[in-house]
């Protein structure tokens, strides 16, 4: 791994990332506004779709305030490209060299995605110290998180597949989570019917219940 330095996260409060699929740009911004009435300043808007890099730019010129990141990062060459459409950080469902390798290149905050404790260790050799843990429920969620707890004490885990409402608190209470991420608060039909008071809905509950975390861990 060659030495480019790591860079960190950017600032923002939620510790909820919302999981993106978007299929027209348009609906982005509108998109962002809503999440941010819900009091989500962050998004991870995928490219599983080709409205993703258009999306990001757009949200990048118009919603300062929001916290954009890109998602589904699985070639190399897109951490640079995203970087250039405004995106703040990026998230790989998976890990490896050229991925690691590319976001330092491109200057770009990073988060590898890992399912094993071999995969983990290797992402913390590169220097990643917050992994996504994808997909959590099938790697075995909470357990699985507890689990690595001892060995991997010093890593930080953004579980994402599986999460919702009815599991949040439990994951935000445990001490090695410090992010989660779900495509619960966002779903694309939603976003197709410009449902914006729905999303602002579930994005307020999972406000609320992030706030009910912090204050059982106190
Ligand atoms: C992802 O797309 O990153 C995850 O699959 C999101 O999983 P979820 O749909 O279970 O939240």
């Amino acid at each position: 791994m060659a030495n480019a330095p790591l860079h960190p996260l950017p600032a923002f409060h939620s510790k909820v990332i919302p999981v993106i699929v978007i299929s027209h740009a348009d609906q982005a911004v509108p998109l962002a506004h809503a999440l941010l009435k819900g009091g989500i300043d962050v998004m991870e808007i995928t490219l599983r779709h080709a409205a993703g890099l258009a999306a990001i730019e757009r949200v990048s010129r118009a919603v300062p305030e929001m916290c954009v990141g890109a998602g589904t990062i699985t070639q190399a060459h897109e951490l640079a490209q995203v970087r250039s459409c405004g995106a703040r950080f990026a998230l790989s469902p998976g890990l490896s060299s050229d991925l690691v390798q590319a976001a330092r290149e491109a200057g770009l905050p990073y988060v590898p995605g890992v399912m094993t404790p071999s995969e983990a260790l290797q992402a913390k050799a590169w220097g990643h110290d917050l992994l996504k843990l994808f997909p959590a429920a099938q790697a075995g969620g909470l357990g699985m998180l507890k689990a690595m707890a001892g060995p991997l004490g010093d890593v930080r885990f953004c579980p994402t597949g599986g999460i919702s409402p009815a599991n949040l608190v439990e994951h935000l209470k445990q001490p090695n989570v410090a992010l989660v991420g779900g495509s619960w608060i966002t779903p694309l039909e939603w976003i197709e019917h410009q449902r914006w008071d729905d999303i602002t809905h579930l994005a307020q509950q999972a406000t609320q219940l992030t706030q009910q975390a912090q204050a059982d861990r106190v």
